[in-house]
């Protein structure tokens, strides 16, 4: 196991009806004057909109609000929330909907106490060293940033998806209610569970060895999907499944399971060059990506694919041959997440042949090479892209 430092001090607050706790937390955090940040309207439908809004009210907390951050999350809308906040004297940040939402606010916050351009912290120009605090109310199981560091946001005029991280960006509170993810369409719970499976693979997949703890605790992460995916599909208000894949969401990605590791990210960037082109929903991407990722490195780094096959897939090893297991393990995935309603090829999500080499050039643009397990190389990612266009 490596050296590390874990610093994950958000507050959670979990089950039925913790949203009512809103106005309270912001209190608690330090927020006078909050900005409620939302997305495309399904708060609103499902009526959590107007509960968040009566308990600001009830306890006589000031906001302001902007909605409409969109799935894969664009600048223009982070440059008016930064305007606002400014011109408000907003001192807090207040999340209501899925990564997108969060991520867009984390954007805000850090964006509100920087003097220049907030897209330098996603192009390394700057690190985050400040930003205003966030809180969250989470209405999917996903992306995981209601616990992480990270936000991702699509720069509008270059279409570069990009990261940033920063410990201040962890959310102050993140309220968890898995009643509120019952509203989901089944494409994006599935999108959703595949999102928070890709976050562990890109931690499990490692050349450090002696991780039996964080190797045990990805392995229950993704047998836990695995069994409640499609327990919720068949009944959408299934609450402890849905807690269960809440909860599932937040570890797989506040990186208890990615500490004292090396980790891979190769599939990740691979598909956000996707997701930044034709605004595929990233768990999709993921679905088409990773399989295909896994396949490709097999052979040149069976290791943790058989461990991937034998502990999580539990398929039974072949000692004579271990990369038939580690290759059965690849199916296992790919048959579950076609079994959960995922896509497998670029034809599904609308990416064309077309475009691979200026998604190449993207994501090489400041790097030789891709991911850790295995260092791909601009082919390798041709290959990788190529690979998912049927019939090839
Ligand atoms: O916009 P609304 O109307 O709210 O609809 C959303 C959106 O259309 C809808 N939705 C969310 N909760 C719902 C609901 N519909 C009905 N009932 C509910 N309870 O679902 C759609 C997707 O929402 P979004 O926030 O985009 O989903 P997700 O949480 O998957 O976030 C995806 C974004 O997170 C980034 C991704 O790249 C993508 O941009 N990621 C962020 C990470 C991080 N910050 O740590 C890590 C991830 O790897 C990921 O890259
Ligand atoms: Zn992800």
């Amino acid at each position: 196991m490596d050296n590390f430092t874990f610093y994950s001090p958000t507050f959670f607050d979990f089950g039925r009806e913790a949203e009512l706790h809103v106005a309270e937390l912001i209190r608690r955090f330090g927020g006078s004057k909050v900005l409620i940040h939302y997305g495309g309207g399904s708060i609103k439908k499902s009526g959590l909109y107007d509960r968040v809004i009566g308990c600001l009210d009830e306890e006589g907390v000031p906001y302001v609000e902007l909605g409409g951050v969109k799935p894969n999350p664009r600048s223009g809308l982070v440059y008016q929330g930064i305007e606002l906040c400014r011109k408000e004297g907003v001192d807090f940040i207040l999340a209501v909907g899925g990564g997108s939402a969060i991520d867009s606010a984390k954007a805000i916050a850090a964006g509100s106490v920087y003097d220049g351009d907030f897209l330098d912290f996603y192009h390394g120009r700057a690190d985050v060293e400040k930003a205003l605090p966030v809180g969250t109310i989470l209405t999917i199981a996903a992306a995981g940033s209601e616990g992480s560091p990270n936000t991702v946001i699509t720069d509008e005029k270059t279409l570069i998806k990009k990261g940033a991280s920063g410990d201040v960006l962890r959310p102050k509170f993140s309220i968890l209610n898995p009643e509120l993810t019952c509203t989901l369409p089944p494409y994006q719970t599935a999108a959703g569970a595949t999102d928070i499976m890709i976050h562990v693979c890109e931690r499990y997949f490692s050349n450090t060895s002696e991780v039996e703890i964080t190797d045990r605790l990805c392995e229950g992460i993704l047998k836990t999907v695995i069994y409640e995916t499609p327990r919720i599909l068949e009944n959408p208000n299934h609450y402890e499944a849905r807690a269960n894949l809440m909860w599932a969401g937040m570890l797989a990605h506040n990186n208890v399971c990615g500490v004292g590791r090396e980790q891979d990210w190769a599939s990740h960037n691979i598909e956000h060059e996707l997701s930044a082109i034709y605004d595929v929903t990233h768990g999709a991407g993921l679905a088409v990506v990773a399989p295909l990722w896994m396949r490709h490195v097999l052979k040149k780094n069976p290791g943790k694919l058989v461990d991937f096959a034998t502990r999580v897939w539990e398929i039974p090893l072949d000692e004579t041959n271990p990369e038939a297991t580690a290759l059965q393990g690849i199916e296992a995935f790919e048959a579950f997440l076609k079994s959960i309603g995922m896509p497998g090829s670029f034809e599904e999500i609308g990416a064309k042949k077309e475009d691979i080499e200026r998604m190449v050039d993207k994501l090489f643009r400041n790097s030789d090479t891709q991911g850790n397990y295995v260092k791909l190389t601009r082919e390798d990612v041709i290959e990788i892209y190529k690979s998912a266009v049927k019939g090839s």
